[in-house]
């Protein structure tokens, strides 16, 4: 039996209660915090940045998933680190010279991970999964929360589960958007790891026991 991973994701907390819910989080059985940074250009939308991350980090006792929606990611990695990032993910769609960026990551000692937007599919990591420490699936159109969950990432995380299975690589599969306890189900079944949850989480009468439930997923 193998539990799944919950990375809530702070995009849907109080920000004007930003502590009371990182320690909502910090209580629960939440593995990572989810950072989502987006910067108006990759996405069409603006979350919050670097200071914003820092603070999380002063009060988070579990590791930050950094979630980089931005363009041009390779120039602030190191400001991320800096900021508190354990996970330090990158789009595909997003990074000119990807092999690099990842090692990139890596030699800051953070876990390297790539992103692929729902219209990407799987076939283009062929080569560099190797270098992959996770890989996150977009079940919605990154940008924001709230969205409904895109019923073709169930497929997507299957090949993607096959490609690492064959490959002997112990890479992760998160996937992010629309979770709730029957997507998350269905995409444990598929192969999913880690599970990002926004507005399931947040907009729930009772947080922490709706951590606690998405925790119970296994395969
Ligand atoms: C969307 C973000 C997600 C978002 C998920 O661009 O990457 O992490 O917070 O929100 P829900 O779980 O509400 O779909
Ligand atoms: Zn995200």
């Amino acid at each position: 039996m193998k539990n799944v991973m919950i990375a809530p994701s702070v995009l849907a907390a109080d920000f004007a209660n930003l502590q009371r819910d990182v320690e909502m989080i910090n209580s629960s059985q939440a593995d990572w915090f989810h950072i989502d940074i987006m910067d108006g250009h990759f996405v069409p939308n603006i979350s919050f940045g670097l200071p914003v991350c820092e603070a999380i980090h002063r009060h988070a006792k579990k590791p930050l998933d950094v979630h980089l929606m931005i363009e041009k990611p390779e120039l602030y990695l190191e400001a991320f680190k800096k900021a508190g990032a354990a996970n330090i993910s990158v789009h595909f769609e997003a990074c000119k010279h990807l092999h690099r960026t990842l090692q990139e990551i890596k030699n800051l000692g953070c876990l390297a991970g790539v992103v692929l937007n729902p219209a990407t599919p799987v076939s283009v990591l062929e080569d560099i999964l190797p270098y992959c420490e996770m890989v996150l699936l977009m079940s919605v159109n990154p940008g924001f929360g709230g969205q409904q969950f895109i019923e073709f990432t169930y497929d997507k995380v299957r090949k993607l589960k096959r490609m690492i299975t064959e490959r002997n690589l112990n890479t992760l599969i998160e996937i992010d958007g629309g979770v709730n306890y029957e997507t998350g189900q269905k995409l444990v079944e598929a192969g999913a790891d880690v599970l990002v949850a926004g507005s399931y989480v947040f907009n729930a009468k009772n947080p922490v026991q709706t951590i606690e439930e998405l925790k119970t997923l296994y395969l």
